[in-house]
């Protein structure tokens, strides 16, 4: 379980993208790791709903796999044992959040990390397949070689992104190390919140 509270970006992203992933929804885990983040969507969505969850490492969908099968979550996660940079042609429906977990498998080996150019065509992607109103939350970290290029670049491309449409948000800890994770986040302009309560009333 994540420590819950400020102190975690996670947590942060998480409580964020909450407030869109309804029961019945879709969303990416652009990063599955241990599988936790994957969890977390996996129950918002439900039974109903869908996640697909993205991993260069087999090993890390294994135990995404084993954690989902121990809470009764895996029939709602489609797992995909490949690059998140495959998202255009892996995800075949629009979504309501997508999540992005950077860096390497805390435990595991530190060359198969996340990267730059690749972080940047999933984060395109992911803005081409995000409903009105929905969310994509990003956590960086920069204590490694290359997540300072990673972040620097995922920033240039989301701060491209045009005010009438996007919301885009970046979160520092301003009384941290220079290598605390930094939080983006980009709300596609729209009125998912709103539509959902509508159906919720009807
Ligand atoms: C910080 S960990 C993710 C933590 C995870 N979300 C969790 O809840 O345990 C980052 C993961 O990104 C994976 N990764 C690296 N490059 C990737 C890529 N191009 N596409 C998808 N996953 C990638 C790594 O294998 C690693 O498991």
């Amino acid at each position: 379980m994540i420590n819950k509270g400020l102190g975690s970006a996670v947590h942060i992203v998480q409580m964020i993208i909450a407030e869109v992933l309804k029961h019945g929804g879709t969303a990416v885990d652009a990063t599955a790791g241990n599988g936790h983040d994957t969890l977390f969507l996996a129950r918002l969505v439900g039974s109903e709903g869908r996640v697909y969850a993205f991993d260069i490492q087999k090993k890390a969908l294994e135990s995404t796999k084993k954690l989902l099968e121990r809470y009764g979550a895996a029939g709602q996660v489609t797992l995909l044992n490949t690059g998140h940079e495959e998202m255009d042609k892996l995800v075949p429906e629009p979504v309501d959040a997508v999540l992005f977990n950077l860096g390497y498998l805390p435990g595991g080996d530190h060359a198969l990390v996340t990267s730059a150019g690749t972080t940047v065509t999933a984060l395109k992607s992911a803005v081409e397949l995000l409903r009105p109103g929905g969310r994509i939350g990003m956590v960086l970290y920069t204590g490694h070689p290359g997540g300072n290029e990673e972040l620097c670049a995922a920033e240039q491309y989301a701060s491209g992104l045009k005010g009438a449409g996007f919301n885009v948000i970046k979160i520092n800890y301003l009384n941290r190390t220079a290598h605390a994770p930094v939080i983006i986040l980009v709300e596609k302009a729209g009125d998912l919140l709103e539509s959902q309560a509508a159906t919720q009333n009807s």
